[in-house]
């Protein structure tokens, strides 16, 4: 389902370079349409600074999803670090840092906002926020649809900004449902759906990492996770791609797969993170199946 590459190998001291690349292989069907086949990478929180030599890690995760030659990528937010408390000039570094990263990407890369995208969403100086994810990415609005291959792409803003102590939580708001419930009426039943969110819509980290009985604060997971899939429930969904908790995690409910896909930056450029170490999702879709 995906390949794991060493992107720190070059850097120096105080950074883990990955022990042994591995891979595996499994494939899921899902009911549906046969379509063709697409190929495409999958990457998620960069978290993209100017320090500790992370721009030359970044440099070689663009050339690296470049040697697989992916139809097409896919971006799952946290581009860059620490932008919802600042300001925009005090982030913009670390834009320039990750952009040089998406330009040098071969082909399309379709981005996601995570919550460290959300520049000056709430500043200490009280700054209205900024709408500095979609100028540098060049899009009208945060979510979005796409189609590849005979496969639709649902990209969902996830960030939902409350006030209180947790900022934000994950939260489809009711004007994206209702964007949500019109996309799905022009999308014929049987289509193939891939749909990315930053923030997950089911996993296991919690229950993994803090025991059975926990399931993960409004901030770490997407609250309204039942109502999101309850839309879909007569559509063919195929694949969600999930960010946000820099962990590896497959995870396949009724007809559809979810991947939690781990961070360019595993343990915020600190080596791996509960056994995720550096690197991206390499996927293929081909028909109904994940691999
Ligand atoms: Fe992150």
């Amino acid at each position: 389902m995906f390949n794991r590459r060493t992107l720190l190998g070059g850097l120096g001291a105080g950074v883990v370079s990955l022990a042994t690349p591995w891979s595996r292989k499994l494939s899921w069907a899902a009911a549906g349409a046969a379509k063709g086949q697409l190929r495409f990478a999958f990457f998620t929180d960069v978290h993209a600074r100017t320090e500790w030599g992370t721009p030359v890690a970044m440099a070689k995760a663009a050339r690296t999803i470049n040697a697989q030659k992916p139809d097409l990528v896919i971006a799952g937010g946290d581009l860059i670090t620490d932008g919802f408390t600042s300001l925009p000039e005090q982030v913009a570094p670390r834009w320039d840092v990750y952009m040089k990263m998406h330009n040098a990407i071969d082909g399309d890369v379709h981005a996601t906002i995570g919550n460290h995208d959300l520049v000056a969403a709430n500043p200490a100086d009280g700054s209205k926020p900024s709408a500095e994810f979609r100028n540098r990415l060049k899009l009208d609005r945060t979510f979005y649809t796409f189609d590849a291959m005979g496969y639709r792409v649902f990209v969902l803003d996830s960030i939902n900004v409350i006030h209180g102590k947790l900022h934000y939580q994950g939260l489809i708001d009711l004007s994206q449902m209702e964007w949500l419930r019109e996309e799905l009426l022009k999308t014929p039943k049987e289509m193939p759906i891939v749909m990315v969110s930053h923030i997950p819509l089911l996993t296991a980290f919690y229950g993994a990492t803090r025991g059975a009985l926990e399931g993960g604060k409004p901030n770490r997971v997407m609250v309204n996770n039942r109502g999101v899939l309850n839309l879909f429930r007569d559509h063919n969904l195929l694949l969600v791609l999930q960010g946000h908790l820099h962990a590896q995690e497959i995870i396949r409910w009724r007809k559809t797969t979810f991947i939690t896909g781990g961070a360019v930056c595993a343990k915020w450029w600190r080596g791996p993170w509960y056994s995720t170490e550096e690197g991206f999702n390499a996927i293929t879709l081909k028909e109904n199946h994940v691999d």
